[in-house]
């Protein structure tokens, strides 16, 4: 019996290393923050800033105890810095109020009659309206290419969609975006537009077009062969056709966006070929939900995904990131199977040879 019970203590120890202890050091990395279930209201909008304006209260009552010299220019600077937090979260309430009221369900007639003050700068490729612009030249004029709409009704949640026309900073929670709020006219204009939205999107998208319309703008994907202005383009090194010519022109038009993007930016972001495997599930969905929790004053926006929408996009992810995983995950069972009923097999043998020495 000594056998079978070490046998089993490793295989207890292994599974207890793998989905125990990995996953929790995974998340010890990253501090704790709340996952609302892809839900836009600005619950997390709001508690961050009463998280900031606790710590500056905190502050100054420490700058206040402490009686150093030169405390009150230090003390007014905090006040200062409080009064605009305070301001911020007293906008940052008004404004989800206003959005929290607007009834669910627009007119989408109304709404495609109103889509003109859209494709100034977006394309609807489903709808047989090209993008106005080259990526490039739209990089030049916005800093970044405004996205495709065709699936946008489908990936992005419906009251998100209605903050982000009404106000895209608040919606996205970033400082700056390029795309102007108030576009789409009033909230009832900007229900009917999304709801206009919802009424032309595709019943099924693939991973990958969900990676492009939400993510593809700003971020490459080397081993999905997605830049930020399209597919890299299959040619073959042959110097009498020019194909290198091409491959290389494309680089170079790459290379122009990437610089257009980091400017905007501030940074370029990062590609995500290999995101999966460096950042456990948890972050991420976090991060995607609102990646001001993650990375405070980070320019990245919220990008308002339904839960189906932020699972396509993973999918994407874990495809290009992590081919293999189907396949592990299928073998995974088999192998274990197959350790059992060998390690059975073993000790009956064993016990079969030592019956009648014993
Ligand atoms: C002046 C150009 C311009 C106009 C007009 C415009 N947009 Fe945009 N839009 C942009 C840009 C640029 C972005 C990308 C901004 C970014 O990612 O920082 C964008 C992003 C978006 C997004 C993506 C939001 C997300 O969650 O990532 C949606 C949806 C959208 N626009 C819808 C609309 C709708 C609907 C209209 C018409 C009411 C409209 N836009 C009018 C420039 C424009
Ligand atoms: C408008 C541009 C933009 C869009 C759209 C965008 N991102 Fe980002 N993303 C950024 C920038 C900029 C950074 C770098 C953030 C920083 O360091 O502050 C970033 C960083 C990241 C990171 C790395 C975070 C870290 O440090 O671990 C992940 C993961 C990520 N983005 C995922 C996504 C996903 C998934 C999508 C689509 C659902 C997406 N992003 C859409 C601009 C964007």
């Amino acid at each position: 019996m000594k056998e079978l019970k070490v046998l089993s203590i490793v295989v207890i120890f292994t599974l207890v290393l793998y989905w125990g202890v990995e996953p929790f050091a995974h998340s010890q990395m990253h501090k704790h923050v709340e996952f609302n279930g892809f839900a836009y209201n600005g619950k997390s909008d709001i508690e961050q800033l009463d998280e900031k304006i606790k710590k500056i209260n905190e502050e100054i009552t420490e700058l206040k105890n402490s009686g150093g010299k030169d405390i009150k220019t230090k003390i007014a600077d905090k006040e200062k810095e409080l009064n605009e937090l305070k301001a911020k979260l007293d906008d940052t309430k008004k404004f989800w109020a206003e959005i929290n009221k607007v009834p669910k369900g627009g007119d989408a007639a109304a709404g495609k009659a109103a889509i003109a003050a859209c494709v100034a700068c977006h394309g609807i490729k489903s709808q047989g309206m090209k993008a106005p612009m080259d990526p490039n030249a739209a990089a030049a004029a916005y800093g970044v290419n405004p996205p495709d709409l065709s699936n946008a009704g489908a990936l992005y949640d419906e009251k998100f969609l209605i903050a982000f026309l009404k106000s895209p900073t608040h919606a996205a929670h970033v400082k700056k975006l390029a795309m102007p709020g108030g576009l789409a006219g009033d909230d009832k204009n900007a229900a009917n537009i999304v709801a206009y939205l919802k009424s032309i999107a595709p019943k099924e998208i693939t991973p990958k077009e969900a990676f492009v319309t939400a993510c593809g703008r700003c971020h490459a994907n080397r081993y999905g062969k997605w830049t930020q202005i399209g597919d890299v383009p299959k040619t073959k090194s042959n110097i009498k056709t020019g194909q290198d010519i091409d491959a290389l022109k494309f680089k170079e038009k790459v290379a122009d966006y990437q610089g257009k993007l980091a400017n905007y930016m501030g940074k370029l972001p990062p590609d995500l070929s290999i995101i999966i495997r460096a950042r456990s599930e948890d972050f991420l969905k976090t991060f995607v939900e609102d990646p001001q929790s993650q990375l405070p004053g980070t320019a990245m926006p919220r990008v308002g995904l339904t839960k189906e929408g932020y699972e396509k996009v993973i999918s994407y992810l874990e495809e290009t990131g992590d081919p293999s995983k189907p396949k592990r995950e299928a073998t995974g069972p088999w192998v274990l199977g197959f350790f059992v009923i060998f390690s059975l097999l073993a000790y009956g043998w064993y016990k079969s040879q030592w019956k009648g020495l014993k």
